[in-house]
């Protein structure tokens, strides 16, 4: 049996050297396809395969189609909007991720971005510090959690809102549960997305969310790019000049924001929140266990489309 790994934006080797060790010692063959340029190398790699691991390589009805015998899909990592689950399903493909295994690198990139964003882009002028100031995570799942920890080693004040997840765990945490989208960016001078890309958070972050942020506003996305409203995003930093975006996301209009708004915009040029060799150690051999461990023993534990 074979197990494919198709990463257009490729984990560090040492994760690769994991995963292929996990995947032989179980008597399976690894096969790599990294830094493809073109879908039809993926519809080509993906023919014979029985499992494919991936990052947020786009898995589609055409990607399954031409995978005739594969059974199962692991998104190496939490967001799985490139996986079309529907399709998996009517193809008869198990798709699974792998939840919480980088999500320590991406709320450390948070605070990069954040201190630049504070430190004026490091261009050298006098800036502000986190200590003291307010944080509003949006969304407390693993990342936001991880955010949360981090934030208080910077002495910050942390609200979140996650209509999923109880006030208790919150509390424990020693976050203050918010319960409106609007009280969290009316009280928070820093907010940090972590919401996933769903039909329901498309756009979700416009102009009037982003004005309702204090003095000094920061908005920092490590999500995705589909979740903020670029239009009202763009309108909220022409009302308000004392407002920054940094995100790890290029948006659409990247290039017209950076025009516009100059250093008050940053976008890395590709996303790199999960580009540590301690992520891609983590969740690319997760996902390799789980490929395993639904080829030999049938278990499916971080199956998405049930
Ligand atoms: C995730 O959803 O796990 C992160 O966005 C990381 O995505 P990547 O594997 O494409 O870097």
């Amino acid at each position: 049996m074979k197990i494919l790994v198709a990463t257009e934006k490729p984990f560090a080797a040492v994760a690769v050297n994991g995963i292929r060790k996990v995947a032989e010692d179980a008597g399976y063959e690894l096969c790599l396809l990294e830094k493809y340029t073109e879908k039809q190398q993926l519809l080509d790699a993906v023919a014979d395969a029985d499992a494919l691991i991936v990052r947020s390589d786009i898995v589609d009805a055409q990607v399954l189609d031409a995978a005739k015998n594969l059974k199962i899909v692991v998104r190496a990592g939490a967001g799985y909007d490139n996986l079309d689950l529907d399709a998996c399903t009517a193809h008869g493909v198990i798709a699974e991720n792998t939840p919480g295994q980088n999500s320590n690198a991406v709320a450390e990139l948070v605070f990069g971005m954040t201190v630049m964003a504070v430190r004026n882009m490091y261009n050298g002028t006098s800036g502000s510090e986190l200590k003291g100031k307010t944080l509003g995570i949006h969304a407390f799942g693993q990342v936001g959690r991880n955010v949360a920890r981090i934030a208080k080693g910077f002495g910050m004040e942390v609200s979140a809102l996650d209509p999923y997840c109880p006030d208790e765990a919150m509390i424990e945490a020693g976050v203050k549960p918010v319960h409106s989208v609007e009280d969290l960016y009316r009280g928070n001078q820093f907010v940090s997305l972590h919401i996933p890309a769903t039909a329901e958070t498309k756009k979700s972050v416009g102009y009037d969310l982003i004005t309702l942020m204090p003095k000094g506003g920061v908005l920092i996305n490590t999500a995705r790019k589909e979740v903020i409203d670029e239009e009202g995003l763009a309108r909220a930093l022409e009302a308000r000049p004392d407002i920054k975006y940094v995100a790890d996301i290029k948006p659409d209009s990247a290039a017209e924001l950076k025009e516009n708004f100059g250093d008050r915009v940053f976008f890395t040029p590709k996303k790199m929140g999960a580009q540590t060799a301690e992520a891609n150690i983590n969740a690319g051999i997760a996902a390799a266990n789980q490929c395993v461990a639904f080829l030999r023993d049938g278990i499916d534990r971080f199956r998405l489309n049930k």
